[in-house]
């Protein structure tokens, strides 16, 4: 399989039937020679540098019902939280202390949260922390509201497409939601400015090969600046609490993937990554990832935002989870960068 390897990196895209035939087909050896190909095309953009974002909870609540999800709205189980502004700009504040010059805002879709009270939020750290990037991970919004989001100073949006073949979409989400309606939030994020993430999980529930060609495919079109991928992880109040994880191996060989096809786009190793595996985080950079997001969220609210069982990394301060990442970090020949970590042009020319 390693011709295909080599012809994705050269065409930076394959066939629907290639892909399928990779995923299907591929070896160990297959594995690691993607994973050594996926590395050294991120040296050439990154080198040994790793951008941190920092990762701030701030609702759990969720008007959505996704399947997979263990905050949807029907787990009456789950205990709801919010943080307020001020809460929000303190672990801000501790974690630009900490080197962070990335936060990324992340929460269900909480009404509560109108696009009033994001403005005032985006507005007050982008007056605080004016050499930050401000990254909102807060779902499906009118082109309307993302323009405001954009005027008040947010840069980054991450939206995952959580899959791009339609039936598996409906297998995965309420009746309410649309893969249609989704694509449109990316289109129209992208559209308007912001550095767009989209993405899906690994080995979720019904997901074939036919739909992960897909989801290449989808990303290789969208050509978006970051995609977010790890493995699905059941949660016990969900309806998926009985299927099985998303695999090391299957979430690695992606990464790889869509390092050689995207080349330079920003590819976070996961917290789910690091859940399934001890050193998932680590094998997922050495597979070709270049950004890690802990997390900044207090630690009194960390348990509560749990989109899956086993989250790692929920009792540790701000501060011990920085230490500990660079220290992880830095056994595999890697170190953390202070600064915004923004993505580098569109063209390929330093590689
Ligand atoms: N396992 C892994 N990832 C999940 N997400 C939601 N639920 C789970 C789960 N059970 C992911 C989705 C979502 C992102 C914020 O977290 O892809 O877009
Ligand atoms: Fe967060 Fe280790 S990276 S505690």
């Amino acid at each position: 399989m390693t011709e295909l390897i080599d012809k994705l990196e050269k065409d930076g895209i394959l066939s629907k039937e290639e892909f399928v035939s990779l995923l299907k087909n591929r070896t160990t050896d297959d594995e690691k020679y993607a994973a050594q190909k996926a590395r050294s095309i991120a040296d050439s953009f990154f080198g040994n540098k790793i951008y941190l974002r920092g990762l701030i909870e701030f609702t759990n609540y969720c008007k959505n019902d996704c399947l997979y999800c263990g905050i949807r709205r029907s787990n009456t189980k789950a205990e709801r939280y919010r943080l307020t502004k001020d809460q929000i700009l303190e672990c801000c504040s501790s974690g630009y202390e900490l080197g962070y010059r990335t936060f990324v805002l992340q929460g269900g879709e909480d009404p509560y949260f109108t696009d009033e009270r994001m403005i005032e939020i985006i507005r007050s750290i982008r007056a605080v922390f004016p050499d930050c990037a401000i990254t909102l991970s807060i779902g499906e919004k009118s082109e309307e509201s993302y323009r405001a989001y954009f005027a008040a100073g947010a840069d980054r949006y991450l939206l995952r497409h959580e899959t791009a073949t339609v039936q598996h979409y409906e297998k995965l989400h309420p009746k309410e939601l649309s893969l249609e309606n989704r694509i449109n939030c990316l289109k129209t994020l992208k559209r308007i400015g912001f550095q767009t993430g989209c993405g899906f999980m690994i080995g979720s529930p019904y997901q074939t090969p036919e739909n992960i060609a897909n989801d290449l495919i989808f990303i290789h079109e969208l050509k978006p600046q970051m995609v977010g991928m790890g493995p699905f992880i059941p949660h016990a109040q969900t309806p998926f609490a009985d299927n099985a994880a998303g695999t090391l191996r299957d979430t690695l060989f992606l990464l790889s993937l869509v390092r050689i096809m995207e080349k330079n786009v920003l590819l976070p190793a996961t917290t789910a990554l690091a859940t399934i595996d001890p050193k998932g985080r680590e094998l997922g950079i050495l597979a070709g990832a270049n950004v890690v997001m802990p997390n900044l969220s207090p630690v009194s609210v960390r348990e509560k935002y749990k989109l899956y069982d086993g989250k790692v990394c929920t009792g540790d301060e701000a501060a011990e989870c920085r230490r500990c990442m660079e220290k992880r970090l830095n056994s595999i020949g890697f170190e953390t960068v202070v600064s915004r970590g923004d993505y580098i042009g569109g063209d390929y020319a330093a590689y």
